[in-house]
């Protein structure tokens, strides 16, 4: 029977680039989508960016952009990695989008309706110098348990202790570098704790792993608590309707993403969205981390059920990826961006090395390096491709491109490759996709020994017949092979395809033979891994310029350095961009050159020993970093407001610090 499924990938913030660990759960998910349609079912793969919230305003603030423009940007560089891995999406969309914000006022409505929000005051940080809330990440102190300094808000890295904003030691704001204050604020809330019984409910029919679900029973027994879904502005994210500056938490808009993905792809193919995600008639499956369960197994299907609408049917929990069994680092160039990937290696190296890894449950997987390597040239080029570049091309030049019959033996290596359907399709069916590639390459392996067996390339000199029934076989052994690999290998598949003149390929065509069939002309599959490749990629990772970990010696500057400063020292220092609107000469002064600074919104008048350097004519227009709290100066020549940021001795050799063009007035300098 068909199965009609609506799949997604859990949305990646928009804040910052796709990396090889977030693809572990794409490619996942991606093969899994293959897998269903090359089964004949009905299967659509949703997924969009995640857009809202305070990362994505910061940085678009630090970048002088909007974050209409922030989210545009990187929605492409996302799209453009998922798609240089092949993940093929039938909707990649964004939660920024009209659709989503109905169906998020929809769903919040029908809460609000069925008594499932509640108003409540709360303390929170606030930063009076930025004017905004403070997320717990965004406060950074010392750990009030092991004293280590610089931990965040909420947890500390170094002892693992999780505790209350207000109870870190000398707080300060990652963003303006004050201290915050608490202030009150009223918060909404979502009633977690009223769905306690239709969550079990749903657990009991079977919409989580059975090894997640001990955790499940832990937030159970700890207690539903109440789950603040508003922040106050500012804030970029949808306003809750009849409010004028509060807005939904990015996290209550997220899930309603794929909702909305679903919805805009419905729109533009005609099809009724009502009917397709909550007429009953499609299971619902949604691939995530096991960061996210939370979300995903609690807060999501309760929201569904307040709004009485369906809820999935299916959370796949995945685990992390580590390299080389530790942590994916920086420092170690093992935080490898999907796009440098992309630079150096071919993307069905991780797409085949992930599948061999994954089975379906929430253990880690590790990409070790060298293993990475070996596996990769041993069973895709070794054992798969060599086994088509051995026959392929033999049967071309030799014998006219023209497959025979198969003979017993020919049947005999075919029917065991058939009779493993069963077992793989299972196993791709249960995300036990590293089962699936064991039994592949074990029956690769009986394929290579049937060459070996045979010698097609001596039975060509004696009996050419011979040869064509032995290449009938493989052959046809390579297309099985193909089918059972496709959804890992789109592209090697797509190759083997034009080589072979069939398909497009489904699993249905491993019972169907080919004989007296005139193949095209062969290409070549797969290159080899170089390993001077992975390290290029890895060198590529690692940050450009090591951090010396001791100063350099002083003698090398010019200049000694200054005594150390911490970070809040420096946070004092509010530098920021400027626009020099006005500059002249100052009468009896002749080093100093009178600016006036454009800050945007304000401007200061500042006396610069630049003469010698500058003409003033030419500094009209330009961009400069300014000393903006510098305690106002009375000069002979008037009152000196700030400073302007440049080096050198002095004199004619005084280099002006300028900001990158698109910088904008105002902007702090962090
Ligand atoms: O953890 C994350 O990366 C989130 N952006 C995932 C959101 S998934 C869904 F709920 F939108
Ligand atoms: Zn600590």
């Amino acid at each position: 029977m068909m199965r009609k499924l609506l799949v997604t990938s859990a949305l990646p913030y928009a804040n910052g680039p796709i990396h090889i660990g977030h693809l572990v759960e794409y490619l996942q998910t991606d093969i899994w989508v293959r897998f269903q349609k090359l089964m004949g079912n009905q299967c659509h793969y949703f997924c969009a960016d995640d857009t809202h919230g305070t990362p994505v305003m910061i940085r678009a603030r630090n970048e002088g952009i909007t974050p209409e423009t922030l989210i545009r940007r990187v929605h492409a560089e996302h799209y453009r990695d998922f798609t240089g891995f092949a993940i093929e999406f039938d909707n990649y969309y964004s939660t920024h989008s009209e659709e989503n914000r109905q169906l998020s006022e929809r769903i919040y409505q029908g809460a609000l309706a069925n008594g499932s929000i509640v108003k409540k005051a709360i303390q929170q940080a606030y930063d009076e110098q930025e004017k905004m809330w403070l997320p717990d990440r965004y406060i950074k102190g010392t750990c009030p348990r092991c004293k280590a300094e610089e931990q965040y808000g909420d947890s500390c890295d170094a002892c693992g202790a999780h505790y209350q904003t207000t109870e870190l030691i000398n707080p300060v704001s990652t963003i303006s570098g004050r201290p915050p204050v608490m202030k009150e604020s009223t918060h909404y809330f979502f009633r977690l704790g009223q769905f306690e019984s239709a969550l079990k409910k749903l657990f009991a029919d079977g919409y989580v792993q059975a090894s997640v679900q001990n955790k499940l029973d832990e937030w159970f027994s700890e207690g539903l608590r109440d789950w603040d879904i508003s922040r106050d502005g500012p804030y970029f994210g949808f306003k809750i309707p009849g409010e004028e500056n509060k807005y939904f938490y990015v996290w209550l808009d997220a899930p309603i993403g794929y909702m909305a993905s679903c919805k805009n792809y419905c729109d533009r193919k005609g099809l009724d969205f009502e009917r397709v995600w909550n007429g009953g008639e499609y299971e619902i499956c949604h691939f995530i981390g096991k960061d996210i369960m939370y979300f995903h197994a609690l807060f999501w299907p309760a929201l569904l059920f307040s709004a009485n609408l369906r809820t999935p049917n299916k959370l796949f929990v995945h685990g992390f990826l580590t390299v080389n069994g530790q942590k994916m680092s920086k420092s170690k160039g093992t935080f490898i961006m999907a796009e440098t990937y992309l630079k150096h290696l071919d993307p069905q190296y991780l797409r085949y090395y992930y599948a061999s890894k994954l089975s379906g449950d929430v253990s880690d997987i590790d990409l070790n390096v060298e293993d990475f390597v070996n596996r990769v040239n041993a069973d895709l080029v070794g054992k798969l491709a060599n086994l088509a570049s051995r026959s392929g091309p033999m049967l071309t030049d030799k014998l006219g491109g023209k497959l025979g019959a198969l003979d017993k033996n020919g049947w005999t290596l075919l029917n065991e490759l058939t009779a493993a359907k069963t077992e793989i399709t299972a196993a791709y069916k249960s995300l036990n996709y590293a089962a699936a590639i064991r039994k592949i390459m074990a029956l690769a392996d009986v394929c290579n020994k049937y060459v070996e067996d045979n010698q097609p390339w001596s039975a060509i000199k004696t009996s050419p017949e011979g040869a064509r029934t032995a290449l009938t076989a493989i052959l046809n052994a390579v297309k099985v092979l193909t089918v059972y690999l496709k959804p890992v290998l789109p592209a090697f598949a797509e190759k083997i395809e034009r080589f072979l003149a069939v398909g497009p390929l489904t699993f249905a065509d491993v019972e169907t033979a080919m004989e007296h069939h005139t193949i095209g002309k062969f290409i070549r599959l797969i290159e080899r891994i170089e390993k001077e490749k992975v390290d290029a990629m890895i060198e590529e990772t690692k940050p450009q310029t090591a951090v010396p970990t001791q100063p350099q010696p002083e003698a090398q500057l010019d200049e000694p350095l200054a005594p150390e400063c911490t970070i809040e020292d420096f946070m004092k220092v509010d530098l920021r961009v400027a626009r020099i609107s006005k500059a002249a000469p100052v009468a009896g002064a002749d080093k100093l050159l009178a600016l006036e600074l454009d800050l945007g919104a304000l401007k200061k008048n500042v006396f610069a020993g630049i003469a010698k350097a500058y003409k003033p004519e030419d500094l009209v227009g330009r961009l400069v970093v300014c000393v903006a709290n510098l305690k106002p100066r009375q000069m002979k020549f008037g009152l000196s407001e700030g400073m302007v940021c440049a080096s050198g001795p002095g004199g004619a050799d005084v280099f002006l610090l300028s900001p990158d063009s698109g910088a904008k007035p105002g902007q702090r300098v962090h």
